[in-house]
């Protein structure tokens, strides 16, 4: 064994391992184009700053940085979505909207490396920009429900918790929390995997004496799993007009969400969900992320609405909102479900070439069968016909061409059909003919 192991978190992609990749990509790639995105791709190199100040907390501890030749602090890309909304920012005024765009990528994360978290993963991103209505959240949460269905995945293997960072907001300043939210969020956000004692020791920080009322009304609102439910939370704390205003137009987004994915035939994928509120630092509204059923694996896919980020990037008010979905997480689960395909890489055809002789007229064959767009291959050495028939159907041949004297002697190849073993002789002239009318 060699000293020189890849490092911690990095994978070596053998070509069966690369396979499963392609056709994840491959399946991504088809999808984010039958709903209209555009592909882009930005640097995976960009300045420090870029993600200091734009992706929080957590993921400023996790970055892979160091200072380049040029003396420069620089950082590879933990994420794409500062880098997007530079990209917007910079052609704000020439590009259409909405902006539909899509990337599929390398990001890297100083993590601890764990089952479904690793240094270097690919993630799909899909952004909707220009668009400030649930339009946009429908046709994300649709794409990124068909993407999973794309791989085989249904509504009992996956679901979407869909929750709403504006909602979090109303509730805690209409309990005089406004200027705590963002602490109180952090918190939130950590609920599910924090001890209650170390919750209410948190809360207590804040809210001092009133730490129970606070823990008991969050601990409310982390129940609520309907639009209904969802107003008796608030009523609780009926506030004053400004308020209420703000609610209501809350609850008709929620509203037209809804109503989309039911019109979608799509609704039974997403519950709400109010324990989302995301760890990234620019959600604004709307946010949600898709798990395994099972609960078993972390998070699919995770995304939501950041209409702040391209104006602290120097461009315009715009909204946006966008997703993204890592192929770690999504690869384990296929292969838990056993639904990842096998891939076999196959030629169409394997030249069988009888000695020294022969070879000339296989290889202007191979190359003019090449030319025309068949995989071919051929021993690079002078080998036995058994050796050669076992190298054949080792390739996945579908035929084996035979150049023995005899044949070339006629001005014919023997074409051996390696599903039925049938054989024929084929003049040179006709061979690409034969082989195109075969394969079809
Ligand atoms: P995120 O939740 O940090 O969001 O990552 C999205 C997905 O990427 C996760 O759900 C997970 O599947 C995968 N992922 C993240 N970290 C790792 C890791 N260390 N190893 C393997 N997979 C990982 C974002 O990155 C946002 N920028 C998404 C977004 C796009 N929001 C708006 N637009």
């Amino acid at each position: 064994m060699s000293n020189f192991k890849s490092l911690p978190g990095f994978r070596e992609f053998y070509p069966e391992a690369f396979a499963e990749r392609r056709f994840i990509f491959q399946i991504w790639r088809q999808v984010a184009r039958r709903f209209g995105f555009q592909e882009f791709d930005g640097p995976v190199l960009e300045s420090l700053d870029l993600f200091k100040a734009k992706s929080g907390d957590e993921i400023e501890s996790q970055l892979f940085c160091f200072e380049d030749k040029g003396g420069r602090e620089v950082s590879l890309r933990p994420e794409l979505t500062p880098t997007l909304a530079r990209m917007v920012a910079a052609r704000a005024n020439a590009l259409k909207r909405p902006i539909k765009w899509f990337s599929i990528g390398d990001n890297f994360r100083y993590e601890r490396t764990q089952k479904g978290r690793l240094r270097c993963f690919t993630q799909l991103n899909a952004d909707i920009l220009g668009e400030a209505g649930p339009a946009a959240e429908l046709e994300l949460i649709s794409l990124l429900i068909q993407t999973l269905q794309g791989f085989g995945l249904g509504q009992d293997d996956f679901f979407i918790r869909l929750s709403d960072r504006n909602l979090w907001m109303l509730y805690l300043a209409a309990q005089g929390y406004e200027a705590d939210s963002p602490k109180i969020l952090e918190i939130v956000d950590k609920w599910e995997r924090m001890p209650e004692e170390a919750a209410r020791e948190k809360l207590g920080g804040i809210a001092g004496e009133r730490d129970s009322a606070l823990w008991e009304s969050i601990d409310a609102f982390l129940k609520v799993r309907d639009l209904a439910e969802l107003s008796k939370a608030f009523a609780s704390f009926a506030g004053e007009t400004d308020a209420s205003e703000s609610l209501q137009a809350r609850l008709d987004d929620w509203n037209v969400l809804l109503d989309g994915l039911e019109a979608m035939g799509l609704a039974g994928f997403v519950e709400m969900d109010l324990s989302i509120v995301r760890g990234l630092a620019y959600y604004t509204g709307f946010v949600f992320e898709a798990f395994d059923r099972a609960k078993e694996n972390r998070a699919l896919a995770g995304g939501g609405r950041y209409n702040d980020l391209i104006k602290k990037m120097g461009g315009p008010d715009m909204p946006a909102v966008g997703f993204g979905m890592g192929d770690v997480v999504l690869a384990d689960i296929l292969k838990e479900r056993g639904i990842m395909p096998k891939f076999v890489d196959t030629v169409d055809a394997y030249l069988v070439i009888g000695g020294d002789a022969e070879r000339a007229a296989a290889l202007a064959d191979a190359n003019a069968l090449r030319q025309s767009g068949f995989s071919v291959d051929y021993p690079f050495k002078d080998q036995g016909f058994g050796k050669q028939f076992k190298a054949a159907s080792a390739a996945g041949a579908r035929f084996a061409l035979i150049y023995g004297s005899e044949e070339l002697e006629k001005g014919v190849v023997k074409l051996r059909d390696l599903n039925d073993r049938s054989e024929e002789d084929i003049p040179r002239e006709r061979l690409l003919l034969e082989l195109r009318e075969r394969l079809g």
